[in-house]
C-alpha cells in the first residue's frame, strides 16, 4: 500500500473551490433519468451526454476535482476515439469507479438491503487501477420507516463498507465510503439526525476493526434533512447546524475530507446547506460536494438528446458545478443562482 499517493489523492478530491461529479449511474438508474428527458437509453447516448459532461473544459479544470464513472464508461471512448478517462485527466479531475453492484434485499428485515460486491473485488480493483482510477465509490443504503432501521442491516453495510474501504487501500485506490441515509419518507429531521449518527458510529467502528487508514479515504454521507414527505420541512441553518453536530460526534478528524451526496434534495437546497456549513467553519475536515443529481439535472433537461444543445447544456453543467465550487468555501449567494 502506497500510503503517501492514498493520502494525497484524498486530500485533493476535496480541494477548496472543487468537488466530485458522480457520473456513475447504473445502465438502470441513467435509464430513469434518459426516461425523464425522452431520450432513448442506448450506449452511444450515454456516451454522448458523458463526453458532453467531461468536455466542459471550463467546469472541468476549475469546479471538479474528480469524476466517479461506471463500468461501462470508464471504458468507453469519446466520439472522436479519446477514452472519456483522458478526457477528464486532461482537465485535471481525477477519474474514479463506481465498484459495488447495488443494494439487495436482506433476509429476514422487510424492505432492506444490503450492498453487494465484495466477491473478486480485490481482481477487479487491480483492473480498475490499470485503466486509472486512483479512487473508488461503494453506496450503502440505510432506510427509515417503520422498524427501520434494523441494526442487523446497519451492521451489515458498515462491514461491508469496511472490506470494501480496506481492499480498496491494498490495491492503492482511494475508497470514498457512501453510507446513504435515505430521506424518502415522512420523518422528522431529529429522526434523520438520530439514524445518521446510529449508522457513522457503526461505520467508523467497523473501518478500525478492518484497519482502514482513515487519511486514505473520503466519507460521503447524507446531510441531516427532514423526510421529503413531512410537511415540515427543516430549514438552511437547522440543517446545516444539525449535519454538522452529528459529524462532529462520529467522524475523526484524521478524515481529510467529507463529500456529501445530494440524494433528491433540488439543486438550490444542495448548495445552500453545503455553502451554510462551510460558513460555520472551524471544521477539522473540508466539506465538499459528490453530486449526481444537483450536479446533472439542469444539463440533462438542457440537453434533452440534442446535439444543437450541448453548448447549453455545457453552460448549466459549468453554472451548478462554479455554485457548488463556491459553496465549498462558503462564498455562494442566492442572487448568483438569479444572475444566471
Ligand atoms: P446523488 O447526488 O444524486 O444522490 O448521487 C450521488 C451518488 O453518487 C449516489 O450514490
Amino acid at each position: 500500500m502506497n500510503l503517501e499517493q492514498l493520502m494525497k489523492v484524498a486530500q485533493n478530491l476535496v480541494v477548496p473551490g472543487k468537488g466530485l461529479l458522480a457520473a456513475d449511474e447504473s445502465s438502470g438508474t441513467i435509464q430513469k433519468r434518459f426516461d425523464t428527458i425522452k431520450v432513448e437509453n442506448t450506449e452511444e447516448n450515454r456516451r454522448d451526454y458523458r463526453e458532453l459532461l467531461f468536455r466542459s473544459t471550463e467546469a472541468m479544470k476549475q469546479h471538479v476535482s474528480g469524476v466517479i464513472l461506471f463500468d461501462e464508461t470508464i471504458r468507453q471512448k469519446a466520439k472522436d476515439g479519446t477514452p472519456l478517462v483522458k478526457l477528464i485527466e486532461a482537465s485535471g479531475a481525477i477519474p474514479g469507479i463506481k465498484v459495488d453492484k447495488g443494494a439487495k434485499p436482506l433476509p429476514f428485515c422487510p424492505g432492506e438491503t444490503v450492498t453487494e460486491g465484495l466477491d473478486g473485488l480485490a481482481d477487479r480493483l487491480k483492473e480498475y487501477y490499470g485503466l486509472g482510477a486512483r479512487f473508488a465509490k461503494w453506496r450503502a443504503v440505510i432506510d427509515i420507516g417503520e422498524r427501520k432501521p434494523s441494526y442487523t442491516s446497519i451492521l451489515a453495510n458498515a462491514q461491508a463498507l469496511a472490506r470494501y474501504a480496506a481492499l480498496c487501500q491494498q490495491a492503492d485506490i482511494v475508497p470514498i465510503v457512501e453510507p446513504e441515509v435515505l430521506m424518502d419518507g415522512d420523518h422528522d429531521l431529529a429522526t434523520c439526525e438520530r439514524v445518521t449518527e446510529w449508522v457513522l458510529k457503526e461505520v467508523y467502528q467497523q473501518l478500525y476493526y478492518a484497519q482502514v487508514v482513515l487519511e486514505g479515504s473520503v466519507l460521503k454521507p447524507n446531510m441531516v434533512v427532514s423526510g421529503k414527505k413531512n410537511p415540515k420541512q427543516a430549514g438552511v441553518q437547522e440543517v446545516a447546524e444539525a449535519t454538522i453536530r452529528v459529524l462532529k460526534r462520529c467522524v475523526p478528524a484524521a478524515v481529510p475530507g467529507i463529500a456529501f451526496l445530494s440524494g433528491g434534495q433540488s439543486d438550490i437546497d444542495a448548495t445552500a446547506h453545503l455553502d451554510a456549513m462551510n460558513r460555520i467553519g472551524g471544521l477539522p475536515w473540508k466539506l465538499s460536494f459528490s453530486y449526481g443529481r444537483a450536479l446533472q439535472a439542469a444539463p440533462q433537461q438542457a440537453w434533452a438528446g440534442k446535439s444543437a444543445n450541448v453548448a447549453a447544456a455545457q453552460k448549466a453543467f459549468s453554472h451548478r458545478a462554479k455554485m457548488n465550487g463556491l459553496a465549498t468555501l462558503g462564498q455562494w449567494k442566492k442572487d448568483l443562482e438569479k444572475a444566471a
